[in-house]
């Protein structure tokens, strides 16, 4: 076993949407004092991006050129983690279920995965980070210390995700809730570059039936495990 990095190691939270990367990944980076990386945001911050300079999803050159002139960057505002695209604040509009879908099509495209991996690379280096996404154990970080592959039920992610939009009263229905979580899973599972998958050496969870604090546990007992494996290496 290798000595951890500079700052800790590198947790990969890996998995498909509504498994509850989010929370558990915001819990854990509290629990252990590190640093926590949505990637996922950032993917959304170019889907708004290009959406709003008119770029189509399938025009590589177009969304090569976006990624040069998008500086993405986070900023922590007491609890909350605010994402920023070129200093503008995007953390609400990034989160609608539109945006959603286009940066499932969006985050296919090669251009995109090789902007954002480079930057994925240089945040992360140091350790003493967590990175929540879909190919953080798998592409990003493939040496990460602790790797996690976080799932659930189609139908308990879309209720979780239905008791989520109801919250913020957007309105849909349960059923329309999970034919979208189905339809996301697939293109995310289903795509060439960077597709969905589990890597071999992640722990698997499935929290279907289980609460937060109880996968909370198990996360924090495999880091500190692997922490102290490498304070003996
Ligand atoms: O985790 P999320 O729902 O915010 O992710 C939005 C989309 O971005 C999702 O459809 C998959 C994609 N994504 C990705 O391809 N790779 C990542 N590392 C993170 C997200």
């Amino acid at each position: 076993m290798s000595a951890v990095r500079e700052n800790g190691v590198i947790v990969a939270i890996d998995g498909p949407s509504g498994a509850g990367k989010s929370s558990l990944t915001k819990l854990l980076a509290k629990r252990l004092g590190y640093i926590h990386i949505d990637t996922g945001a950032m993917f959304r911050a170019v889907a708004l991006s290009a959406q709003r300079a008119g770029i189509k999803s399938d025009d590589d050159a177009g969304l090569a050129e976006l990624c040069r002139g998008l500086e993405i960057a986070f900023a922590r505002d007491g609890e909350t983690c605010r994402v920023l695209a070129n200093g503008e604040d995007v953390s609400a509009e990034i989160r609608t279920e539109e945006i959603g879908l286009l940066t499932s099509t969006i985050s296919a495209r090669k251009p995109v995965r090789q902007a954002l991996l480079e930057m994925q690379r240089k945040m992360g280096a140091k350790g003493g980070v967590i990175l929540e996404g879909r190919d953080i154990g798998t592409v990003v970080f493939p040496d990460a210390e602790v790797k996690f592959f976080l799932s659930a039920s189609a139908e308990e992610r879309g209720r979780r995700r239905y008791l989520e939009l109801a919250a913020r009263g957007e309105s849909a229905t349960l059923e329309e809730t999970i034919a979208k979580v189905i339809q996301r899973d697939r293109q995310d599972e289903g795509r060439e570059h960077a597709p969905l998958k589990q890597a071999e050496d992640a722990v698997p969870i499935d929290s279907t039936s289980l609460t937060i604090e109880q996968v909370l546990e198990l996360m924090e007992r495999t880091v500190k495990e692997r922490l102290a494996q490498g304070e003996k290496g």
